[in-house]
């Protein structure tokens, strides 16, 4: 892919993919016929060479890393890119407790098992959308991390507004961020910690970017930015502006001491259900109330019948 890549619109001999790669011409064929299978144009067979035919939208570590210098996933640091995985925050998460460092950055084309909060799913159609997790390895104990997770949102948030200004999205607590009251994108966020320090946080982003249609069973909650605009937008772009700007909360968060605060009056301003809303939780023995903003760490605060409660995990339904 790399190859054809280099020489994009040019036609490349058999014999000359098969000598710069170290295998043989029929290999080359198996292997340009699994490209295909994975979506990619890619004209020609083994008498006349080969030729892509467009340069693919795909995650691949060199689209990024020219737009990566400088940030906690620049130089240096790894990008794996896969073209099919079971869940990219189960591999970096995996890597993570292996010692890879921080800011290394997992991206796949597919996910066949990819994680929601709880018990869900996340449904991750080939090169439709952004399935991207990040290791990060704060300094803090883990009552802290929720921070973290809230300061992904509002970097999709800004990602998304600086392509598009003028689709401005609502952020759902803990971790949704939806367009038209439909969820595009959500943020998963794993830890290994002791009881007082946190040893390595793993952020996963799922972006619904150019989904034209969903699963039954998702048809009325799920959107994409492509159904939400009318326009196919391209990931590589997207993915660069949600790590640069994730690099910009996540430094913020661990330099500045006042971060935390700001960055929970952002994620206030940025939610239309965390204040004034009616709402029920499905976990926390099932409390019913209205939002009243969220506590110093990101707690939502809802106030019931009882009295005011601080809800620390769960699923909120907006009535
Ligand atoms: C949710 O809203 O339930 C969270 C969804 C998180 C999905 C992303 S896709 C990339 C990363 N890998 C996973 O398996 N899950 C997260």
């Amino acid at each position: 892919m790399r190859l054809l890549m280099s020489h994009a619109m040019v036609v490349v001999s058999g014999t000359k993919i098969a000598e710069e790669i170290g295998t043989s011409r029929s290999e080359v064929w198996r292997l340009i016929q699994q490209l295909r299978a994975l979506g990619v144009d890619v004209a020609g067979h083994p008498a006349t060479g080969y030729q892509l035919r467009a340069v693919p939208d795909l995650l691949l570590p060199e689209m990024l890393a020219a737009s990566l210098k400088g940030t906690i996933f620049g130089a240096g640091k790894q990008i794996h890119h896969y073209y099919k995985i079971g869940s990219t925050n189960a591999e970096a998460m995996r890597w993570a407790g292996e010692g890879a460092a921080e800011g290394s950055v997992f991206l796949a084309e597919e996910q066949v098992a990819g994680r929601g909060r709880g018990a869900h799913s996340w449904h991750s159609a080939r090169s439709m959308g952004i399935y991207c997790s990040v290791i990060l390895r704060p300094a803090m104990a883990p009552s802290d991390a929720l921070i973290f997770s809230l300061a992904a949102g509002l970097a999709v948030r800004a990602a998304v507004a600086e392509i598009a200004p003028q689709f401005v999205a609502d952020l759902k607590w803990p971790n949704d961020l939806l367009l038209g009251g439909k969820k595009f994108c959500g943020i998963l966020t794993e830890m290994n910690a002791e009881a007082t320090r946190v040893r390595h946080l793993v952020v996963g982003v799922g972006i619904n970017v150019n989904q034209v249609k969903f699963p039954a069973e998702l048809r009325e909650i799920a959107t994409s930015l492509r159904m939400e605009t009318g326009t196919e937008w391209s990931r590589v772009e997207l993915c660069a502006g949600l790590l640069k700007s994730l690099d910009r909360e996540y430094r913020s968060l661990v330099e500045d001491g006042d971060a935390r605060a700001v960055i929970v009056r952002r994620f206030e301003e940025s939610s239309s259900s965390v204040r004034g809303r009616k709402v029920t939780i499905e976990e926390n023995g099932g409390l019913a109330g209205v939002t009243e903003g969220l506590d110093e760490r990101g707690f939502l605060l809802v106030r019931t019948a009882e009295g005011l409660r601080t809800v620390v995990s769960g699923t909120v339904r907006l009535l």
